[in-house]
């Protein structure tokens, strides 16, 4: 089965309101066809509405960064999945290693924000991802079969064959050292395996998986190259209009 590749820019928090705008402008119309190629931001949650104005009519897709898992209610700064569906975005990261580390995300609730985020028509785009003392113990494929395991508990296999799945490892997120292209494809394959244990062959060939740490438009292609990577979700090289577009330059 052929899967459309998904390139996901994540800015975390950084643009301002100007500099977003200034950013979409740049690129909205330089993006190559969502026939090709799924082209997404991660912004602030703060410019998602500006955003999705921003794209409106290009290939462009936008995605928040996080989002809470109830509708409404009680959850003074929280964002509701259900006000950001409503905006018309696509996509949600959940998961990623800094807000399990920084906001102490557990795999509970993130398999909570993934419901929530399919109950609402939305994409969840999930990121797992082990620390370097994990890696050099050599216990990265345990770990992630655990993570994926817990994160996907009780999706329908429909949703999971629509979900992204991002394999982060922390040691290379914003270091500037990249996990070898083998080594990528080795673990995306575990991520695949073990979304074939519990849902089956087809649902497993069907779910993208996307590489992340230290994607730059220099080594991109090489990790595209993989038969298990799908995309990549991509952190400070999405950041400037060009190193952004240049990562898509694998699909000319
Ligand atoms: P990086 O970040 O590309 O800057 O390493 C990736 C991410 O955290 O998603």
């Amino acid at each position: 089965m052929s899967r459309k590749p998904i390139i996901a820019g994540n800015w975390k928090m950084n643009k301002t309101a100007a500099e977003a705008r200034e950013f979409v402008d740049a690129v909205k119309n330089n993006i190559p066809s969502n026939e090709l190629v799924d082209t997404v931001i991660g912004a602030p949650a703060i410019f998602l509405e500006g955003m999705k104005k921003g794209v409106k009519g290009t290939d462009l897709q936008v995605s928040a960064q996080n989002c809470y898992f109830e509708d409404f209610g009680a959850f003074t700064g929280e964002n509701s999945p259900a006000t950001i569906a409503a905006l018309g975005v696509e996509y949600v990261i959940i998961g990623h290693s800094e807000r399990r580390e920084y906001f102490h995300e557990t795999d509970e609730e993130i398999n909570k924000k993934a419901q929530a985020i399919f109950k609402h028509g939305m994409t969840p785009i999930l990121c797992c991802g082990e620390s370097l003392e994990t890696y050099e113990a050599g216990k990265t494929a345990e770990w992630i079969e655990g993570q994926i395991t817990a994160d996907i508990k009780g999706l329908s296999a429909e949703q999971v064959s629509h979900l992204v799945i991002a394999y982060e490892p922390i040691w290379a997120i914003g270091t500037g050292k990249s996990a070898d292209a083998n080594i990528a494809d080795e673990i995306c394959g575990v991520v695949r395996s073990t979304v074939e244990k519990l849902y089956g062959k087809e649902v497993s060939e069907a779910v993208r998986i996307q590489y992340g740490g230290s994607v730059k438009p220099e080594n991109v292609a090489e990790y595209m190259a993989k038969e298990n990577v799908d995309g990549a979700l991509v952190g400070g090289a999405s950041l400037q209009a060009d190193s952004f577009l240049a990562l898509l330059d694998f699909v000319k």
